[in-house]
C-alpha cells in the first residue's frame, strides 16, 4: 500500500503534463491506448492468489501459535471496522471448495504462504513442530497436484510468529536470520518433495515501512528514519541465508526454485524534459523495488540510497548512515540469491522533485527520498485509495526490471484491482477492464524481450485485507463474510479470466469483446447472489432462503385452510 499523505493534489499541473509524460522509452513507442491482439509463450503459467493470514481463518485451532497479525488485529482501532483475521474465508476448512474454484478457472498455479505459527507455534523449532499444521499444508499441496495445479509457496507473508516479536523485537533483530532459516529447512524438508516454486518473502517493502517505521501493519512500530532500513537489511540477509540453504542442502535431490516477491509500482517523472523529475522518479523505484532487488542482483543497496540517506544522516549529525552497510562477505553472499523475480505490481505514481530539510525529528524513510508523489485525476480508481489503473505503467515497470537486473526469470505475483462496496456487486466490469489492460502490457512487456514466465491474479478470493479489514475486496470470487459458511460467488471476472486462460491470450477484437459481454451477461445487478453459478458451499445460503420462505408459505396455507374450514362450518 502506497501512503495516503503522499498522493499528491497538483491535479492541474497533472493534466497538463501527463500527456507529454507519457511518451518517452522507446519500448513504449505503440500508442498507450492501442491492444495488442496475440497470445503469450507456449507454457506461461496462468494462476491466482492469496495469502495464510488473510484467507485461512482457524487463528487458535489445531494448536497453531500466534502470529503478530493476531496480536495487532485484536486492538481497537488499528484495523478498519476492528476486523479481524479469525475466520476470514475459513480456507483451513475448505480446500476442496477453494481447488475446484481454481480448477473451474482452469488455473496452472495457485501462490499461497505457510502460516510460520501454525507450524512453529513460537517459531522456533527445537520448541515443538506442530503436526496438524503439517499436514493441512500437506492435504493442501496434494489436493492441487491432484488437480495438476502447480503450488507456488510463499514462506514469509507478513505473519512473523508472535514470541519472536516478544522476544527478541522480530525483523530488528538479526536472529530472525536464523529462526527463519530452520523455518524454511522444515519446508523444505517436509513439503519440497512436492513443491518446486518457493518464495522466501512476500512484498518485505510492506513488512519494512508499514510494519516498523509508519505503524500501519503489524507489529505497529514507528521507528522512523531508521526502523524500515534496519528491518530490511535483516530480511535481505534471510532471504540470501534461505536460498544458500536450499541451494548446498535441497537443490540437488528437489530440482526447485527460489526466489523472492517484490512489490514494485512504477514512477513515472511528470516532466520529462526536466532532468531533476527523471532522477526523482528513479529514485522512486529504487527506494522501493530497487532497495530489495539491487542487493539481491548486484550485491549492495542502490547507489542513490546511500547517497541521500547518507547525506542526510550527516547532515542531522548522526556519525554512520541510517541506511545499515554489508560487509564485502556478505556482499557476495546475498548476491545472485535469486532464481526466479515474483513481482507484486498494482499501481503508477507521477514523481516530481521536491527537497525535503532534513532535520533530527522529520527524517524518515518517505523525506529521504526527496520526491512528491501524483495521479492523474482521469486514472480510474474504483476500490483502495491508493490503487489507480495505470497498465501502461506495468510495462515500464517489466522493462526496467529486465535492464537493471539483467533479465530475470519474472512470476507476476500479484496484480489485481479491489472495489469498495457497501452492497454485493458481482458485475465487476472495472475488474475485467483493468485484468484485459494490465495482461496486454504484460503481453506487450512479453514482446519486448522481458522474461515473464507466469502472472498470478491477485486473488483468487475477497479477503483480509490487513489495516482494511473487510473493506476492501481483490477477490475473482466474492465472499459473503455475513455468512458464518463464508459462501464464494464468482464475480464476472471469473468468466473473463477463464477465458483469456483458455486461449492463452487475446485472439482478435471480436472475441474479446464477446468475452465481456458474455461474462457481464452472466451477473445482473438486481438478483446478483442467486443469478450467480450454484456451487456446493452455497448450499446452507440458499436454505436458509428457502426455508423461511416455505415457513411463511405454510403459515399462509395452514391460515386459508382454517378460514375455509370456519367458514364451511358457519
Ligand atoms: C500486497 C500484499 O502482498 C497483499 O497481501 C495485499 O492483498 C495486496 N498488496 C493488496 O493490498
Amino acid at each position: 500500500m502506497l501512503p495516503r499523505c503522499a498522493v499528491g493534489v497538483c491535479h492541474v499541473l497533472m493534466l497538463v503534463l501527463c500527456v507529454s509524460a507519457a511518451e518517452d522509452f522507446d519500448w513504449t513507442k505503440n500508442h498507450h491506448g492501442s491492444f495488442y491482439y496475440g497470445t503469450f509463450p507456449a507454457g506461461f503459467s496462468w494462476g491466482a492468489g492469496g495469502s495464510a493470514y488473510q484467507t485461512e481463518g482457524a487463528w487458535d485451532k489445531d494448536g497453531k501459535g500466534l502470529s503478530i497479525w493476531d496480536v495487532f488485529s485484536h486492538k481497537k482501532g488499528k484495523i478498519q471496522q476492528n476486523d479481524t483475521g479469525d475466520f476470514s474465508c475459513e480456507g483451513y476448512y475448505k480446500v476442496k471448495d477453494d481447488v475446484s474454484l481454481m480448477k473451474e478457472l482452469r488455473l496452472n498455479h495457485y501462490r499461497f504462504s505457510i502460516s510460520w505459527p501454525r507450524l512453529l507455534p513460537t517459531g522456533i523449532k527445537s520448541d515443538h513442530v506442530n503436526e496438524k499444521g503439517i499436514q493441512y499444508y500437506d492435504h493442501l499441496i496434494n489436493h492441487l497436484l491432484e488437480n495438476k495445479i502447480t503450488p507456488i509457496v510463499t514462506l514469509y507473508h507478513w505473519d512473523l510468529p508472535q514470541v519472536l516479536q516478544e522476544k527478541y523485537g522480530g525483523w530488528q533483530n538479526i536472529s530472525m536470520v536464523n529462526y527463519f532459516n530452520e523455518f524454511a529447512n522444515l519446508c523444505f524438508e517436509r513439503f519440497g518433495d512436492r513443491v518446486k516454486y518457493w518464495i522466501t518473502f512476500n512484498n518485505p517493502w510492506s513488512v519494512a515501512v508499514e510494519g516498523y517505521e509508519t505503524g500501519e501493519h503489524a507489529p505497529g512500530l514507528r521507528l522512523r528514519g531508521t526502523g524500515a532500513y534496519r528491518a530490511a537489511h535483516h530480511i535481505i540477509k534471510a532471504h540470501a541465508k534461505v536460498w544458500h540453504t536450499y541451494d548446498t542442502q535441497w537443490r540437488g535431490k528437489q530440482k526447485g526454485l527460489v526466489g523472492i516477491a517484490l512489490s514494485g509500482e512504477w514512477g513515472e517523472p511528470v516532466d520529462i524534459s526536466n532532468q531533476k523529475d527523471i532522477e526523482a522518479a528513479e529514485r522512486y523505484v529504487q527506494f522501493h523495488l530497487g532497495w530489495f532487488a539491487t542487493p539481491i542482483f548486484h550485491g549492495d543497496y542502490p547507489q542513490v540510497m546511500k547517497d541521500f540517506i547518507g547525506r542526510k544522516s550527516v547532515q542531522q549529525g548522526l556519525g554512520t548512515s541510517r541506511l545499515p552497510t554489508f560487509s564485502p562477505q556478505e556482499k557476495s553472499y546475498i548476491k545472485g540469491t535469486c532464481d526466479f523475480l515474483g513481482i507484486g505490481h498494482f499501481t503508477t505514481r507521477y514523481i516530481t522533485q521536491k527537497n525535503n530539510p532534513s532535520g533530527r525529528s522529520s527524517s524518515n524513510y518517505f523525506s529521504d527520498r526527496d520526491l512528491a508523489e501524483l495521479v492523474d485525476p482521469r486514472w480510474p480508481d474504483p476500490g483502495s485509495e491508493w490503487l489507480y489503473a495505470v497498465p501502461w505503467g506495468f510495462r515500464r515497470l517489466l522493462n526496467f526490471v529486465k535492464t537493471q537486473y539483467g533479465n530475470p526469470m519474472i512470476y507476476v505475483t500479484e496484480n489485481g484491482v479491489s472495489e469498495k462496496m457497501l452492497c454485493t456487486e458481482l458485475c465487476d466490469e472495472w475488474r475485467i477492464q483493468y485484468y484485459k489492460d494490465y495482461i496486454n502490457e504484460m503481453l506487450k512487456a512479453i514482446k519486448d524481450g522481458v522474461n515473464v514466465k507466469g502472472y498470478t491474479a491477485w486473488s483468487l478470493l475477497d479477503k483480509f485485507e490487513w489495516d482494511e479489514g473487510f473493506s476492501e475486496r481483490f477477490g475473482l470470487y466474492y465472499v459473503d463474510f455475513r455468512n458464518k459458511n463464508k459462501p464464494r460467488y464468482p464475480k464476472a471476472s471469473v468468466q473473463f479470466y477463464k477465458r483469456i486462460i483458455s486461449s492463452n491470450g487475446f485472439p482478435n477484437q471480436r472475441e474479446v469483446e464477446n468475452w465481456r459481454r458474455k461474462a457481464v451477461e452472466t451477473c445482473s445487478s438486481s438478483n446478483q447472489l442467486l443469478a450467480a453459478d450454484p456451487l456446493t458451499s452455497h448450499m446452507e445460503m440458499v436454505t436458509e432462503i428457502v426455508v423461511p420462505t416455505v415457513c411463511t408459505l405454510s403459515i399462509l396455507l395452514s391460515a386459508i385452510f382454517l378460514m375455509f374450514l370456519l367458514r364451511r362450518r358457519n
